[in-house]
C-alpha cells in the first residue's frame, strides 16, 4: 500500500502564497464595457433547445450502457488543484503547457478547470481509500471540460466528456471489454460500428518505453533537418510525440521510426495478444497502429482511439480514447492499482450524428385551447392534473383567437389540441383535435387522459 503522505502532491506543491498574491482587482477595472465583448467566452456555447434533446439522447444512452456494465456515476468539481493535473497528465503535455484555464483563487492558491476527467477521478478514489471499500471500482462521468484549445468544428474550450474508469483489474479482457463498451455505445447512440475505427497499440511499461525513447532520439536526430520546431523540441521532451504529428512529411519520416511493439517485454506482447483476441471474441473489428501514443503522460499498456469515418468531423473525427494507467495511482499517492479509461467527446458525437436535432425533442402531447375566462380557470387544473399523470401539456395563458392559438400548437408540433369554450362547458363535451390528420374526437372530461393516451404514442 503507498502512503498518502503528500497526497496528491506534496505540500509544497499547494503552499499558499498570500505574500506574493497580486490584489484583487476590482470586477468594473478587469470587465471592459459589456458592448466591447464578443456574446460569449469564445470556444464555450450554450446548449438550447432542440439541440438540447440530441444532447440529453446521447447522454441518456450513455448512462444506460454504462449502468448496464455496473458502472456507477462519479461527479468531482470542475476545480482541482494544479498539481494534480501537473502530476497525471504530464508538465510536458500540450494540455498541462498551453491548455489548461489555470488562475490563482482567492486563497492565493494555484487552481485550474479540469482539462480531462481521470486525474480528477483517481484523486476521489485515492482521497475516500476507495480500495479498501471494494476491490474493483467502476465509475463514470459526464461533464464539461475545458482546454484553451484553437476553437474550431469538433474543437471547443469548454467540450463535455462521457468517461469511464475502472480500478482493480489487470487482466487484458477488461481492456476488451472496455473498448466494446465504447463501441456498443456508439452503435446505440445510431454509429454503427463500421462507420467507426478503432484503433490500438500498447505503451508498454515505463521501463520498456525509457530505452525504445532513446531508440527513437537517436533516429530522429539523425534527421534533424527535417524536423519542425515543436518536434525538436519534443525530440528532448517526449520523442514518442513525435510519431503523433500531423504534418505529412514528419508522418512519413516516422513511417520508417523504430516500432515500439517490437521492442517490447514478453508480458506486455502477451497482455496486448490477448486484448486483440479478447477484442475479436467480442466481434469488435480493431487495427493496429504502431504511431498511436495519446497526448497524455500516464498510459502503460494498451491505448486506443475510437475515430469516426463518417460525419463532417474533418480532422476532429476522434470521438473517443483512453487506455491503461496502471501506475497512476500509486504516483498520486495510493496503493499500486492498475485502471483502465476512456473518454468520449460528446459534441463530436453529436456531429457525427446526421439526424437534426428536432428529431430528438419529446413529443408535446396536447395544447390546450382555451377560449374565455371560464375555460381558462377549468383547464389550469386539468392540464395540472394531465401534466402529473406524465402527459405533456401546453395551456395558453393568454387571450388569444381560437385560430392564432391554434398556429401556436402546429408550431409547437403538439400531436393534438383540446378546444375548450363556454358550448363545450357547457355541453360536457370537448373537442380533441388531432394535429396531424385534423379529425377531431368528442370527449368528456372523465375520458380524456384515456383518449390522449389512446391518440398519442409517448
Ligand atoms: P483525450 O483523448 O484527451 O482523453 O480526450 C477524450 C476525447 O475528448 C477526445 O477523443 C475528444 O473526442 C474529446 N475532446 C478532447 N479535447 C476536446 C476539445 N477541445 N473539444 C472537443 N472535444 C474534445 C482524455 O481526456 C482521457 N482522460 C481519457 C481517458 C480516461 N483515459 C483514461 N481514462
Amino acid at each position: 500500500m503507498g502512503t498518502l503522505k503528500g497526497f496528491p502532491y506534496p505540500p509544497a506543491m499547494v503552499r499558499r502564497r498570500r505574500s506574493r498574491r497580486a490584489p484583487h482587482a476590482t470586477i468594473s477595472a478587469i470587465n471592459p464595457a459589456v458592448s466591447d465583448l464578443p456574446p460569449n467566452v469564445k470556444g464555450m456555447n450554450d446548449i438550447l433547445p432542440p439541440e438540447v434533446s440530441k444532447w440529453q439522447f446521447v447522454e441518456e444512452k450513455a448512462r444506460s450502457m454504462l449502468e448496464s456494465f455496473a458502472y456507477h456515476e462519479l461527479r468531482t468539481p470542475i476545480l482541482e488543484y494544479t498539481p494534480l493535473f501537473v502530476r497525471s497528465v504530464g508538465e510536458d503535455t500540450e494540455v498541462v503547457e498551453k491548455q489548461m484555464y489555470t488562475f490563482t483563487d482567492r486563497d492565493g492558491q494555484s487552481v485550474s478547470m479540469r482539462p480531462e476527467g481521470t486525474a480528477c477521478a483517481v484523486r476521489a478514489y485515492i482521497a475516500r481509500s476507495q480500495w479498501t471499500r471494494e476491490p474493483v471500482t467502476r465509475w463514470y462521468y459526464l461533464g464539461p471540460m475545458f482546454r484553451h484549445e484553437r476553437a474550431q468544428r469538433g474543437r471547443l474550450r469548454q467540450f463535455h466528456q462521457v468517461g469511464a474508469e475502472v480500478f482493480g483489474l489487470a487482466a487484458p479482457s477488461v481492456d476488451a471489454e472496455m473498448i466494446a463498451m465504447l463501441v456498443a455505445l456508439l452503435a446505440d447512440v445510431g454509429i454503427k460500428s463500421s462507420d467507426l475505427e478503432v484503433a490500438i497499440n500498447t505503451l508498454g511499461e515505463p521501463e520498456e518505453r525509457a530505452s525504445y525513447r532513446e531508440s527513437l532520439r537517436g533516429y530522429f536526430s539523425s534527421h534533424l533537418d527535417k524536423l519542425d520546431e515543436g518536434s525538436r523540441q519534443r525530440l528532448q521532451t517526449n520523442p514518442l510525440r513525435i510519431l503523433d504529428s500531423k504534418d505529412p512529411d514528419i508522418q512519413a519520416l516516422a513511417s520508417h521510426a523504430p516500432i515500439l511493439l517490437d521492442v517490447l517485454g514478453d508480458a506486455s506482447k502477451q497482455h496486448f495478444e490477448a486484448v486483440r483476441s479478447h477484442l475479436s471474441a467480442l466481434g469488435v473489428q480493431s487495427v493496429v497502429d504502431t504511431k498511436l501514443v495519446r497526448g497524455l503522460d500516464y498510459y502503460t499498456g494498451t491505448i486506443f482511439e475510437v475515430k469516426a469515418k463518417i460525419g463532417d468531423l474533418g480532422a476532429q473525427n476522434t470521438l473517443g480514447g483512453g487506455g491503461r494507467y496502471d501506475r497512476l495511482v500509486s504516483s498520486l499517492g495510493g496503493p499500486e492499482v492498475p485502471a483502465i479509461g476512456f473518454g468520449l467527446g460528446v459534441e463530436r458525437v453529436l456531429l457525427a450524428l446526421a439526424e437534426p436535432a428536432e428529431e430528438f425533442e419529446p413529443v408535446l402531447a396536447l395544447f390546450i385551447a382555451v377560449l374565455g375566462e371560464k375555460a381558462q380557470a377549468w383547464a389550469l387544473p386539468v392540464a395540472h392534473r394531465l401534466r402529473l399523470q406524465g402527459v405533456r401539456t401546453e395551456l395558453e395563458h393568454r387571450t388569444a383567437s381560437l385560430k392564432s392559438q391554434l398556429k401556436r400548437a402546429d408550431a409547437l408540433k403538439a400531436r393534438l389540441a383540446l378546444i375548450v369554450g363556454d358550448n363545450e362547458l357547457q355541453s360536457g363535451k370537448l373537442v380533441l383535435r388531432d394535429l396531424a390528420t385534423r379529425q377531431q374526437h368528442e370527449v368528456t372530461e372523465a375520458e380524456l387522459e384515456g383518449k390522449i393516451r389512446q391518440l398519442v404514442d409517448f
